[in-house]
């Protein structure tokens, strides 16, 4: 082969390489504001933490969410992607009163649908859900993953009414197997294990409090969405998306100087820590406690509240005053740091939600076992 027909054909991978990214458009639930309204009915996350599930004081009702599809033909769903759990699970026809508004999967109405059975149960702050598991083919954008092991929900009624006015029907757990309920594994990671040649990384852009959309790309980084370099930060387990900050400043003042567990969970709306330390970063910034580890500021104070900077991967990365208050119509200014003391084996564990990813760009890279992070462009 000539030097010349090697250069075309390195060029034509690149190409290939370039187009093989897959985008799924996210969309908001409802806007954080509402959805932290004490009237608005709620569905609050959880953890899974060993066998138990842990309730997180936030809401799943504000989540981003997408388009899935299972079997063959396809039948349609939309999904909370979360990276801080790994099971995927969507409404069964079986499914009673509680899945009444939803799609429900039809497993005989599909060609490629294979028994599974085991018994699929989680636990969330509201009440349970359960189900059983199958197996068909799942749909990402223009990628499919054959036999891919998910729960059909029989009786999501512990969600409440919140289930029903949620405009998602299920979750799509995107963190590592270790933490899958069932030990099934999780749908990215059959899809890079049935596609080799696929980078093994997905990123999740998240709009500004104001935006409506984000994204999620699969199978490759998209430059559009971030400014300067991307930082690579490792991981210390692969559970959840885990690693670790060195410190965490409020202005001048260091509120945490020591190596710091935290977890980057697209399921959580806010960022979550110990209760003593938020109440530290509280009195710094003036904030009033309204209920166990939630607080509020003064609107007018916002654009005079000190930066907030955590330090990962070397670089501090800083959230105004703007980025880190969730203003409800300027009736109400909710601190988007709210303090939880989570149990063992996660004692002292931040969770950087979506208040810390609509500004810092999230690159998830199974390959090399780390996050990459840059600045979000506005
Ligand atoms: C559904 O789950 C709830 C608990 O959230 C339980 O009280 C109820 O009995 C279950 N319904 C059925 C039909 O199993
Ligand atoms: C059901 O799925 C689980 C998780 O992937 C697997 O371990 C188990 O063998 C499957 N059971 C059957 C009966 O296919
Ligand atoms: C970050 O990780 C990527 C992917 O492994 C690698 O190509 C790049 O060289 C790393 N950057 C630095 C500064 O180590």
């Amino acid at each position: 082969m000539s030097k010349h027909i090697v250069t075309v054909a390195v060029a034509a991978l690149l190409v290939v390489a370039a187009s093989a990214l897959t985008r799924i458009p996210l969309k908001r639930g409802l806007p954080l504001a509402k959805a932290l309204r004490k009237d608005q009915p709620r569905i609050e996350r959880t953890l899974r933490v060993g066998d138990n599930d842990v309730v997180i004081h936030d809401l799943m009702n504000a989540q981003f969410y997408g388009p899935i599809s299972i079997g063959t033909p396809a039948q349609q769903f939309q999904v909370v992607y979360d990276t801080g759990s790994s099971n995927l699970w969507i409404p069964a026809k079986t499914c009673g009163a509680s899945c009444l508004l939803k799609p429900r999967y039809d497993s005989s109405a599909s060609s490629t649908y294979v028994a599974n059975g085991t018994a699929f149960n989680i636990m969330y702050g509201s009440g349970p859900v359960s189900g059983f598991e199958s197996n068909d083919v799942v749909n990402l954008g223009d990628q499919q993953v054959t036999s891919q092991v998910f729960a059909q929900i029989t009786n999501a009624s512990g969600l409440g009414l919140a289930f029903d006015v949620a405009p998602w029907d299920g979750i799509m757990g995107l963190a590592w197997p270790s933490i899958s309920v069932t030990g099934a594994t999780p749908v990215f990671f059959n899809l890079i294990t049935q596609n080799p040649s696929m980078q093994q990384v997905f990123s999740i852009a998240l709009p500004d409090a104001s935006g409506t959309n984000g994204v999620m790309d699969i199978g490759g980084i998209d430059t559009a969405h971030y400014t300067g370099d991307l930082v690579n930060v490792s991981l210390t387990e692969e559970t959840y998306w885990q690693s670790t900050f060195a410190s965490l400043t409020v202005g001048t003042t260091a509120i945490v100087s020591t190596s710091t567990r935290m977890v980057i969970d697209s399921g959580t709306s806010l960022i979550v820590g110990p209760t003593t330390i938020v109440a530290q970063i509280a009195a710094q910034i003036g904030a009033t406690e309204i209920m166990a580890g939630k607080y509020t500021v003064s609107c007018l104070a916002v654009p005079y509240l000190p930066t907030i900077q955590f330090n990962v991967g070397g670089v501090q990365w800083s959230l105004s005053g703007s980025d880190y208050v969730i203003n409800d119509e300027d009736v109400e200014c909710i601190l988007g740091i709210a303090g939880m003391d989570l149990p063992e084996p996660i004692t002292g564990l931040w969770i950087l939600g979506d208040v810390f990813m609509r500004k810092v760009f999230t690159v998830f890279d199974v390959q090399n076992k780390q996050v990459r992070l840059a600045y979000m462009k506005q």
